[in-house]
């Protein structure tokens, strides 16, 4: 690196660093009772009858909260989702299971082998399904050895755990288009090379490894599905759809009050993804998992639309008509009867190195799964808007 670039490249993190130190508005935290999660060492705790034994891990997060859900609503298995100590809870995504009676939080750290392996010796699951990630593209260039202990590392320790102590435990590990990275076909489908264009996509083509590995050596199953972007009202707003959709009802809040308008700021508006509700990959994951044999598949919507349209279709919800104007970093969106500034790129979210676009080719998983979608990019993002505008009331 030139020495001009490592100073760009420094004070582009150093920016990124305080922005992450400011702190987000906590909604719901105050009400939230939080549920107990067990140590596997008190193993009179758990349940003990012989449903199946589900291990979700990641349940706080958007993905293990529906895939909870899910189960809970399709199955009659026993969820155990797992937790790590933190010394402020957040259970917002799964605290409607507070006393739900086949649901148990227990205590699991990806980077700590010794848990991996306590839950599986002691629960015996018959299935694992991890959901748990640092999952962040762009917070993977400031946290390069965190993302890959927790995304590649903690794989491994899963596996070597379910191979040694329960070789019958299906194992699912959450799988990213992010492998694909610089793509060379479009749409991408399951044969598509890996070419990850950041830590987290390299950490995730190392888990793909992996898990084939383990998969062909011992005759597991064990399964990773490519996931493209998925979305709703449970995603972190440092994801740009949330990020649009918290932002925009924001602005919208502010227009109604009166009151100065909360400028949003994004990265690269060119950039193209594909967007799926993430509640629809929840039955294309447990279909993958009880197939008579393993096999990875791509869950997409076969659509793709550039960050700016995800922006557009937001305010075109929100009914702000808007004039757009600039072109690059020096693009703006304002009010068009006050000419108020409401949105404007900002490149310090650009990252080191852009996945340009994604966009998965579905046909597979809908063929031999029967894998069906409900939502579409127009419901995704009114449900997304309308739940963030009625939470900011
Ligand atoms: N986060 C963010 N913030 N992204 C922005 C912004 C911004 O202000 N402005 C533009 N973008 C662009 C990013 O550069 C990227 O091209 C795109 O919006 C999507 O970014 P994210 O929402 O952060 O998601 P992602 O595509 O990097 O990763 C997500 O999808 C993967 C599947 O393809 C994550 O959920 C990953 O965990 C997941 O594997």
């Amino acid at each position: 690196m030139s020495i001009l670039k490592d100073i760009k490249f420094n004070i582009y993190n150093k920016k990124k660093i305080m922005e992450q130190a400011t702190p987000t508005p906590k909604l719901h935290n105050s009400q939230l009772a939080e549920i107990e999660s067990l140590s596997v060492r008190d193993t009179s705790k758990l349940h003990s009858s012989s449903i199946k034994k589900v291990i979700v891990t990641g349940v706080t997060g958007q993905d293990g909260s529906h895939m909870a859900d899910y189960l809970l609503k399709n199955t009659n298995c026993m969820v155990y989702g797992t937790v790590r100590r933190l010394s402020v809870t957040n259970h917002v995504n799964i605290e409607h299971l507070k006393n739900e009676p086949r649901f148990q939080l227990i205590n699991l750290d990806l980077t700590d082998d010794y848990s991996i392996r306590e839950a599986i010796v002691e629960l015996k699951p018959d299935y694992f399904l991890n959901f748990a990630a640092q999952s962040f593209v762009d917070g993977s260039w400031d946290y390069p050895i965190q993302t890959w202990d927790t995304d590649a590392t903690a794989v491994l320790h899963m596996l070597e755990s379910i191979r040694k102590f329960v070789p019958n435990c299906r194992f699912y590990n959450a799988g990213s288009s992010e492998e694909f990275g610089d793509v060379i076909t479009d749409p991408q489908t399951e044969e598509h090379p890996l070419r990850p264009q950041s830590p987290y996509g390299a950490a995730k083509a190392a888990a793909r490894q992996l898990v084939r590995v383990y998969r062909e050596s011992y005759d597991l199953y064990a399964v990773q599905g490519w996931l493209f972007n998925h979305e709703g009202s449970r995603r972190g707003k440092e994801f740009v759809t949330r990020k649009i959709s918290h932002g925009v009802a924001m602005i919208k809040h502010a227009i109604e009050k009166n009151e100065e308008i909360p400028v949003l700021r994004l990265g690269n508006m060119d950039a193209q993804r594909d967007w799926t509700d993430a509640e629809d990959f929840m039955s294309g994951v447990w279909l993958m998992m009880n197939q008579d044999a393993p096999k990875n598949y791509v869950f997409a919507s076969g659509k793709m639309h550039t960050v700016r349209n995800f922006l557009e279709e937001t305010l075109k919800v929100a009914k702000i008509d808007y004039i757009k104007v600039g072109k690059d970093e020096y693009e703006k969106f304002m009010i068009k009867d006050t000419n108020e500034l409401i949105v404007e790129v900002d490149p310090k979210f650009y990252r080191p190195a852009e996945v340009h676009k994604l966009r998965g080719d579905c046909s597979l998983a809908e063929k031999e799964l029967g894998w069906k979608r409900i939502y579409n990019f127009k419901s995704l993002v009114k449900k997304m808007y309308s739940n963030d505008y009625n939470l900011l009331k």
